[in-house]
């Protein structure tokens, strides 16, 4: 082990210094491994990677994080001795707040690895009210003596032991309720629906009584009532109700005048509870109104029916409406068709639905669902095929309600191929005998191993089928570990263990300013649930967080927009890890802040001059236990964050509109452009589309259909065509494509190319060279040879080829060399085809100025010091041999081909203009 201390090597943040693994070895044996760069603290690299480790200071003046280095180098970084002694550090003892490290790692961090995760915390209490609401539901009170210790949202749920069952792993059964009281009230309450049979049920009807114990753990979910003005529409579904009325309880907390109808629905007459409750708010809160309606015909309600059916227009604001919904997945899904089917976008529409996640039988029916989804189900449960989640999904999607999963109960005996059962689509899939039948001769009950598959493809692993024919104790499925979400939909839906669905949708989020203002609403409910509950160590996290994203930030300049977007997405994530709700944390990533920077900011150069500020502030004001001050922080950086990104957005807008136009120039004229992804391509593209032209967009990359959609999305004519035109075969198909689509090419302009490697000649392999030439020259040789016939034979056209003043440059001479016979090209061309009506002309560029590429050229990131010389080198050379010693524009490239491709240029041929600030070349 080598060791270094004392000395100050930081270097910039965000360079690309060599990195290393670090083994976190934990007190009780877990391993952590993070990835560390030479200029990072052990600490930081720890934290941004989400991994906690013992913190306080940051600074090598505590001693806190003191950790034992096994193996490997670092430098020890400066620390006073009270934090480590020149014993300890001789003994091997390093502080990973100051260490960094020169090789991997491995060290003995003096903690469990408890510290390295965050989880819901288990609390005890005593039941206190035991309620028959109703003959379907009953009322749970609970009271715990450390009620202080629990915070939680308004519509959040936790999992509840149920005492005196067997998970048959030693511990309870677990069933999952949402609070119906306020956030701030002292008791607990709970609303259960009774089903027979249930673990939950049975022991409420049963064996419970008051002062017994029970425990659950929570908080958990992001289903929640977000802070905000605008009008809510809350539909409960069955005891659905619960989140609901917490919801209630808290806007009535808050004295809130806010616009709010609930419409509640439920299945019978029996299921309806709470309604003096409900009547109370709508006395109590001024901006509250709700309906209800059951949908058993003979009920004696005054609606009868579904929710949807009490859904109005004025409950909608045109889509300025938060819509919270509680219940099981077809009402969520009728909902949201109905909402859709009315032509409404809400800004935000929050549900939280239940599928069932345990078998149940005729005779134990499984109490899986909270109360609040099954009251409305049309429950039939006493089929023997497991109505879990996954058994009615095909690709992630519930396609079966729960009353579809009922077996086949008729005679089995006369079926044949022909039935409908043994097909899909009409097509068939089993057989009624032989092999490869699926249905038991004997009792009709699906055989497992075909039922498994569809299309030949097995669906269903062999765990989930086995319920099928034999029903599992419902205690199986409570072992599932309790925090481990089972599924993440695409939309970043979170089904967990207990089968609660939980989601939000906004309308075209990754496109406006809801993204952010979503990031507000949850961080908003993460402080709630933290606010005042941080250890120290945590404090210290989330303000070393904080502090990362400081220097890449500097007055209203981006010093890099990149590690700004990556350091802010670990801290806006930290304060979600900290709640101890990975539901949380999944509702934020799935919001997509991280990539929607990454997109929008990759040439970004301004930033709000307090956006990277606020984050140390908002750290400040959970240190100084400043609620205020942290909720206004939170709101007023969504708000810089939002302007940062629209001006990002205004600057690329602008930066892709060409500066110069002549209208109509381009007009009639099929224009097929190579290398058009990007640079001097796309800008060249842009203008001509400006002009009036009809594109050929041709590069290998994809991305070329991105400016093919942009250019079209502006009203002009562009098709993309993806193709290698190092070998002649994707030059002719470019040509193909071309002709197919406009039956002619009247400009081909040449601009694929470009210089590869940077380095004295001596350097250059056999294979660089070749790479050189077949990028350089080949790609318009070809292009000018599968093009010509086509122009030869309408007695017409123009061949604009890019060339480089670099045929007299440095460090790059395979690529002069190929410059200097596009030169060649150019001249001979004009001379031979002249007499057909064809001009060839070409503009040799020099050094451009142009955003970061998008597709790399495959130049290696010069990493010596000589590699850097050598590459810095044609740089100084091609500034020397401007006499305006600078780079030019996009713009000022692409204006010299338009002139040479257009009319204007009708008596130039053979000609290769400078475009160099006076370098000839
Ligand atoms: S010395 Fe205080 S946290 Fe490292």
């Amino acid at each position: 082990m080598t060791v270094t201390t004392d000395r100050d090597t930081a270097a910039p943040a965000g360079t690309d210094a060599p990195s290393h693994q670090v083994a976190l070895a934990f007190e009780d044996g877990v391993t952590r491994f993070i990835t560390c760069r030479e200029d990072q603290t052990v600490a930081d690299a720890s934290y941004r990677q989400r991994i906690n480790i013992p913190l306080d200071c940051r600074d090598g003046a505590c001693g806190t994080c003191k950790a034992f280095c096994e193996s490997g180098d670092y430098d020890g970084g400066t620390y006073i001795d009270d934090a480590l002694s020149a014993d300890e550090s001789a003994a091997g003892y390093a502080l990973p707040c100051c260490m960094k490290p020169t090789s991997d790692l491995v060290l003995q961090i003096s903690a469990t690895s408890d510290i390295a995760k965050t989880q819901a915390a288990t609390f005890t209490g005593t039941v206190v009210e035991l309620e028959r609401l109703s003959e379907s539901t009953m009322r749970l009170a609970i009271e715990i003596a450390n009620r202080g210790d629990l915070a939680f949202l308004p519509g959040q749920y936790v999992n509840i032991a149920v005492p005196g069952t067997d998970d048959g792993d030693g511990g309870l059964l677990t069933r999952s309720y949402s609070f119906a009281n306020g956030p701030h009230e002292e008791r607990l309450v709970f609303l259960v629906k009774l089903t027979p049979g249930g673990a939950m049920s049975t022991y409420l009807t049963e064996r419970a009584t008051r002062g017994e114990s029970i425990s659950f753990t929570g908080p958990h979910g992001s289903f929640f009532l977000r802070e905000a003005a605008r009008p809510v529409l809350l539909l409960a579904g069955g005891t659905g109700l619960a989140p609901i009325l917490s919801m209630l309880r808290k806007l009535h907390d808050d004295d809130s005048r806010r616009k709010v109808h609930l419409i509640y629905g439920v299945s019978t007459d029996t299921d309806l509870v709470a309604l003096d409750e409900i009547e109370y708010f709508a006395r109590e809160l001024p901006g509250f109104t709700w309906n209800h309606c059951v949908s058993d015909p003979d009920s004696t309600a005054v609606n009868k029916g579904y929710v949807m059916s009490l859904i109005a227009p004025e409950h909608l604001y045109d889509g300025d409406v938060a819509i919270y919904l509680c219940g099981p997945p077809p009402m969520v899904e009728a909902v949201r068709t109905h909402v859709s089917d009315a032509g409404i976008d809400p800004t935000g529409f929050y549900y939280e639905k239940f599928a069932l996640a345990v078998p149940a039988t005729s005779s134990t029916v499984a109490d899986t669902a909270p109360p609040s989804a099954v009251a409305t189900l049309p429950v039939v449960l006493e089929d023997s095929v497991v109505p879990a989640a996954d058994a009615r999904a095909i690709a992630g999607q519930i396609t079966l309600p729960v009353a579809d999963i009922s077996p086949w109960r008729g005679p089995m005996a006369d079926l044949t191929d022909d039935d409908g059962r043994f097909r899909i689509a009409g097509q068939q899939m089993w057989h009624s005998t032989g092999n490869d039948r699926i249905v038991d001769p004997d009792d009709g009950r699906l055989l497992p191993a075909d039922a498994r598959g569809i299309a030949g493809q097995n669906v269903f692993s062999p765990r989930d089928i086995e319920p099928l024919a034999t029903p599992q104790p419902a205690s199986a499925a409570a072992t599932v570990a309790a925090d481990t979400p089972v599924a993440v939909a695409p939309d970043a839906t979170t089904i967990t263990p207990e089968g609660y669905q939980i989601g939000e949708e906004h309308p075209e989020i990754h496109e406006s300013d809801a993204i952010f203002e979503a990031r507000a609403a949850l961080e908003l409910g993460a402080l709630e649930l933290t606010f005042g509950r941080l250890t120290s160590q945590q404090l210290a996290g989330y303000r070393l967080l904080a502090e990362t994203t400081v220097p890449f930030v500097e007055g209203d300049r981006f010093v890099d927009a990149a590690e700004y977007t990556e350091t802010n997405a670990n801290f806006h994530d930290y304060l979600f890890t900290l709640t101890g709700n990975t539901h949380l944390l999944d509702a934020y990533q799935a919001l997509g802040v991280k990539g929607r920077m990454s997109e929008v900011l990759r040439n970004a150069t301004w930033c709000h001059p307090l956006c990277a500020q606020d984050h140390v502030d908002i750290v400040a004001a959970f240190e100084s236990g400043d609620r205020d001050a942290a909720r206004a922080l939170i709101s007023a950086h969504a708000d810089r964050s939002k302007q940062t990104m629209r001006r990002a957005m205004a600057d690329e807008m602008a930066a892709r509109r060409p500066r110069f136009v002549t209208p109509g120039r381009f007009a009639g004229k099929v224009v097929v452009v190579t290398g058009a992804a990007q640079g001097i391509g796309a800008a060249t593209a842009r203008r001509i589309g400006a002009e009036g032209g009809t594109l050929v967009l041709a590069d290998r990359s994809d991305l070329v259909t991105e400016l093919a959609d942009e250019l079209t999305a502006s009203g002009a004519a562009a098709v993309p065509a993806i193709a290698d035109l190092e070998g002649f075969g994707g030059a002719e198909s470019v040509v193909a494509a071309a002709l197919a689509a406009f039956d002619r090419v009247d400009v081909l302009i040449n601009n694929v190319g470009g210089a590869i490697n940077f380095k004295p000649f001596t350097e250059f392999t056999d294979d660089q060279i070749r790479a050189e030439i077949d990028r350089s020259l080949m790609t318009t040789l070809f292009a000018c040879r599968a093009v010509l016939p086509s122009m030869v034979a309408r007695g017409d056209g123009v061949i604009v080829n890019v060339s480089s003043a670099a045929t007299r440059g440095v460090n790059r001479i395979p690529y002069s060399a190929a410059k200097g016979g596009i030169n060649a090209i150019t001249a001979s061309l004009a001379m031979e085809y002249a007499d057909s009506g064809i001009r060839v002309v070409a503009t040799a560029p020099g050094g451009t100025q142009a955003p970061e590429r998008r597709v790399s050229r495959g130049t290696p990131e010069p990493v010596t010091a000589t590699e850097q010389d050598w590459f810095q080198a044609h740089i100084d050379q091609t500034l020397a041999s401007s006499l305006m010693h600078r780079y030019g524009t996009l713009d000022e490239q692409a204006a010299a081909i338009c002139f040479l491709a257009s009319e204007e240029a009708s008596y130039i041929t053979g000609t290769v203009l400078p475009v160099a600030g006076g370098d000839a070349g």
